[in-house]
């Protein structure tokens, strides 16, 4: 009962560098984005629109995008929290965007300084301009499996959440264990609420890897028919307005493993391991990703 083929949506670029201490030079993110883009990933996430004293790591989203060489077939959306972002985004051509909120009012308060229903009104008129301007747009739902600050986050919020993104016109709603605490079984019973309520071929599931449950979580969640997975190159990332959240699933071990399964994601494993091996050196750190370890040359 599992997918055929999974589409993997890498998050690195974004995520992956949205945390990170170290400067990164524009141009290395525009070689990132490149390189990402020739390994057969069908959608890169670029970057973020959202307000540079929040996150200075992407205060240079425009020059980013600008430079990225965009490959016919691949897709390159952006967050962006408000109208402010989707102008920027927009004068810059993007043609996808991802708004983002979550199911714990805590969690929001901190990350975009908004309530959930104030979060989905500010959502309705970009989503209302992007329907006009033939702009794609992903909705993330963030603390689907727990709150850093509130701690259990019922699932009916998280399906509320959800139902709501869906409706205003996301194509696709991304469930975030932005902390990473979830369990299989509880990933399931997330996925299977969220999955009553609209159609298991709108999800994606977007698990950080904290207490090392991601990839378990993620093969719960493909037998119950998910065929969309976000993970990040070398297994970067973190939202530094979530207490404790460390990276997300490393792309490298999701396509291992889906490979491995006979699932089909239309990636080259090596030129996607090059890529994260790549990145943790310009970032100073071991890489985040298992597979990437594991086959390290000598
Ligand atoms: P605010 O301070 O309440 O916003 O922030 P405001 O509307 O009051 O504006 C304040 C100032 O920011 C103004 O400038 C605005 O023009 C400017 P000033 O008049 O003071 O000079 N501003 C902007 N500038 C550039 N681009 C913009 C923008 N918007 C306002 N788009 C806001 C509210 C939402 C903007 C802020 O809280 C924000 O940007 N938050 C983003 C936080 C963030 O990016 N977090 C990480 C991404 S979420 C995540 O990682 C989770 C995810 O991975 C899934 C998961 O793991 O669960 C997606
Ligand atoms: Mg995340």
């Amino acid at each position: 009962q599992f997918p055929d083929t999974v589409r993997i949506v890498e998050v690195g670029p974004r995520d992956g560098l949205q945390n990170e201490r170290a400067h990164v030079p524009t141009a290395a993110k525009i070689e990132l984005i490149d390189r990402l883009s020739a390994t057969g990933l069908k959608t890169i996430e670029a970057t973020s629109f959202v307000s540079p004293k929040w996150i200075p790591q992407l205060a240079d989203a425009a020059e980013v995008y600008a430079g990225i060489g965009r490959r016919p077939g691949v897709a390159y959306p952006v967050l962006v929290p408000n109208e402010t972002g989707y102008d920027r985004a927009r004068a810059v051509g993007v043609e996808e965007i991802a708004v983002f909120t979550a199911a714990s009012e805590a969690f929001n308060r901190r990350n975009i300084n908004a309530s959930i229903d104030e979060s989905l009104q500010r959502f309705a008129p970009v989503l209302a301009r992007a329907c006009a301007d033939g702009v794609r747009v992903r909705g993330y739902v963030s603390t689907v499996l727990g709150c850093p600050y509130q701690g259990e986050v019922p699932l009916a919020d998280v399906v509320r959440v959800a139902q709501a993104l869906y409706d205003m016109g996301c194509y696709e709603i991304s469930l975030g264990d932005t902390i990473g605490v979830g369990t299989p079984l509880k990933a399931r019973a997330m996925l299977r609420a969220v999955a009553a309520a609209m159609p298991v071929g709108a999800l994606a599931i977007h698990f950080h890897d904290t207490y090392g449950q991601a990839l378990a979580n993620i093969l719960a969640c493909l037998e119950e028919g998910v065929a969309v997975v976000d993970a990040a190159v070398a297994g970067t990332g973190g939202c530094p307005y979530a207490r404790g959240a460390s990276g997300n699933v490393a792309s490298e071990d999701v396509v291992y493993m889906l490979h491995g399964m006979g699932i089909d994601t239309g990636i080259d494993l090596q030129a996607l391991s090059e890529t994260g091996r790549w990145l943790a050196a310009l970032l100073g750190v071991e890489t985040g990703s298992r597979f990437g370890r594991a086959t390290a040359p000598a």
